[in-house]
């Protein structure tokens, strides 16, 4: 069984208002809510933890949901200091092996198939496994007044999405690491990589998709209104 990690403490950019996009709605529900009924629907999700912005005015409370228990943690600066503020708050009970999934609060349309994916491969391979996209677009690198310096190769380049699942003593182990060293890390694979792992790859769906803008918000508005 595992547990679920959701970082949602970025103020990030602010469009529609100025509230953290991750409670903007879409469909009639906020981000984080899509987000939280994806991994707690799903049978092989135990419970969440939440980490939340220190002074979070629009966090509604949520305690259970799906008959599983939400927990809440203060996040931090970073990333990924909000995920270990998650990981420390876990209850005593989860054990070192245990698989953790960390998914983005602003990633609201996660399929219960691409967790099932996930979970399974995860488990499988000792280094964990994320949700990737293959890069379908020819890439360009710009030049400072952006024009086009080169044509990057795309063969083996992938999208990291979330969630991204690894047992649990390694992700402490990882994040733990980033952050002694200074390290800057924008995904949880990134740190687990520093430690000279090799997370799986798992293709995963594109509309598995993280809101940014208001053409995202829009996005999977579409997208989350057809699936209801
Ligand atoms: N996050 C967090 N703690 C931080 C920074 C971010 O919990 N200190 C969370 C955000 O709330 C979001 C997820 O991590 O759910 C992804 O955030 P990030 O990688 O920063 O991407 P965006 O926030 O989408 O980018 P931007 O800030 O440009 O909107
Ligand atoms: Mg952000």
């Amino acid at each position: 069984m595992s547990w679920a990690l959701v970082p949602a403490a970025g103020s990030g950019r602010r469009f529609g208002g100025g509230v953290p996009k991750q409670y903007l709605h879409a469909a009639g529900k906020p981000l984080i809510e899509h987000a939280l009924d994806a991994l707690l629907s799903h049978p092989g999700i135990d419970g969440v933890v939440v980490a939340l912005a220190a002074d979070d005015p629009h966090w509604p409370g949520w305690t259970v949901a799906h008959g599983k228990p939400i927990l809440t943690c203060i996040g931090g600066i970073e990333r990924a200091e909000s995920v270990l503020a998650a990981l420390q708050a876990l209850p005593r009970d989860v054990a070192d092996d245990e698989l953790l999934l960390v998914h983005d609060a602003a990633r609201p349309n996660l399929h219960a198939h691409d967790v099932s994916r996930l979970i399974d491969a995860a488990l499988a391979h000792a280094d964990g496994a994320i949700l990737a996209a293959p890069v379908r677009d020819t890439l360009k690198r710009a030049d400072e007044q952006a024009c086009i310096a080169g044509t990057e190769p795309r063969d083996r380049l992938w999208r990291a999405l979330t969630p991204q699942a690894f047992s649990r003593d390694l992700l402490l182990e990882a994040l733990a690491s980033a952050q002694a060293d200074g390290a800057a890390v924008t995904d949880e694979a990134m740190a687990v990589e520093r430690l000279g792992r090799r997370p799986r790859l798992v293709e995963g769906r594109v509309d598995n998709l993280k809101v940014t803008t208001p053409a995202d918000l829009a996005l999977a508005e579409f997208l989350l209104a057809r699936h209801a």
